[in-house]
């Protein structure tokens, strides 16, 4: 069965705004990533998906392109983002396949809880090497396309065409810090970071570059590693101001807000779509149960074991 529209799109948005363009998104298979790509495609984009497995990622592909008659959509698996050749390769095929790549999500990210007490530096590497390097790569891999893309989009047209245009994929643990998090807070910082300087630096050819920053979201590969499973709807609900977590429709419509004509003067920034969580960020800690509190969790060295971990075998520290 198709996935129903309202869990990916809203109605604010007009039928064939992306038509003629391509999408190019690592991790689009992910939940967040195969919503942002279902509401790209449904919206009129192809896009070629890019993942580490070739059988998620193709079945992936496979699935979006339903969402509307005669949508293009390319799974492109064996990619890891921490291989600066194999996306090259990912995009030069993308291109020979379907014509251009007008838009970029960075989106393959990777996480788990842990304090830096158990944190191995190849731990903490690899968490950078993933988001950080991993986004670094993707832009490398794609930059010369989507150069063509603005040049061929001018921001703005009379016909409302937009291209040139590149998300990654950010997260708010590093406005405030957070436990058990010093891995993701480090790499998405420097993501945030680096978006600033490609605004500058690529501006100028008419590429916009930011990044969305999801709070938590139901229904994730993230939040399963994140929150414990032992905490209910309603508890985790009262922490956000907005008094719900988000869905990854809210990813998928901002990510087609700053893809759009309505995007044009959007770039160099941060978007964050979080309900306002992020305001209470001390509220509520990742990797705990409740009545586990700050510090003593900490201090105990317990931490939720309600948690999906992603670890292989036992680290070497
Ligand atoms: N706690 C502490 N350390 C952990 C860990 C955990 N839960 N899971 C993995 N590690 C450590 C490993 O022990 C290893 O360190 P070591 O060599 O010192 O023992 C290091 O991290 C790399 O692990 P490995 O499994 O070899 O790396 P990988 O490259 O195959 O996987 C991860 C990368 C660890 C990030 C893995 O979780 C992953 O592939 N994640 C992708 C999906 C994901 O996280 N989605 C959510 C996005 S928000």
């Amino acid at each position: 069965m198709s996935v129903p529209r309202s869990e990916y799109l809203s109605n604010s948005w007009k039928d064939g705004i992306f038509a003629n363009r391509v999408l190019f998104i690592t991790g689009g298979a992910g939940s967040i990533g195969s919503a942002q790509t279902r509401a790209m495609v449904h919206l009129g984009a192809d896009a070629c998906i890019i993942g580490r497995s070739v059988e998620k990622t193709e079945a992936a592909a496979k699935e979006i392109a339903k969402v509307r008659p005669g949508a293009r959509v390319i799974g492109i698996g064996n990619v890891d983002v921490r291989s600066y050749d194999s996306l090259k390769s990912a995009a030069d095929r993308c291109v020979a396949d379907l014509g251009s790549i007008d838009y970029v999500i960075a989106g393959a990210a990777g996480n788990f809880i842990a304090p830096i007490a158990s944190l191995s530096p190849n731990a903490f590497k690899s968490v950078i090497d993933i988001d950080t390097i991993g986004t670094f790569n993707t832009l490398k891999a794609t930059i010369p396309h989507l150069i063509q893309s603005a040049a061929r989009n001018p921001n703005p047209n009379p016909a409302g065409t937009t291209g040139g245009r590149f998300v990654s994929t950010s997260a708010t643990f590093h406005y405030t810090g957070m436990p058990l998090q010093s891995h993701v807070s480090a790499a998405k910082a420097a993501i945030d970071a680096l978006m600033g300087s490609v605004a500058l630096e690529y501006g100028p050819y008419g590429i916009t570059a930011n990044s969305i920053a999801p709070g938590a979201i139901e229904g994730t590969e993230g939040m399963e590693r994140l929150a414990s499973a032992k905490l209910d709807k309603q508890t985790r609900g009262k922490h956000v101001p907005i008094g719900r977590w988000g869905s990854v429709r809210d990813i998928a419509d901002a990510t087609v807000f700053v893809f759009s004509d309505a995007g044009n003067y959007v770039s160099g920034t941060t978007l964050v779509v979080d309900g306002a969580g992020w305001r209470r960020q001390g509220a509520v800690a990742v990797g705990v149960d409740e009545g586990m509190e700050y510090p003593d969790f900490l201090l105990s060295g317990e931490i939720s074991k309600h948690l999906k971990s992603g670890r292989k075998e036992k680290a070497k520290i």
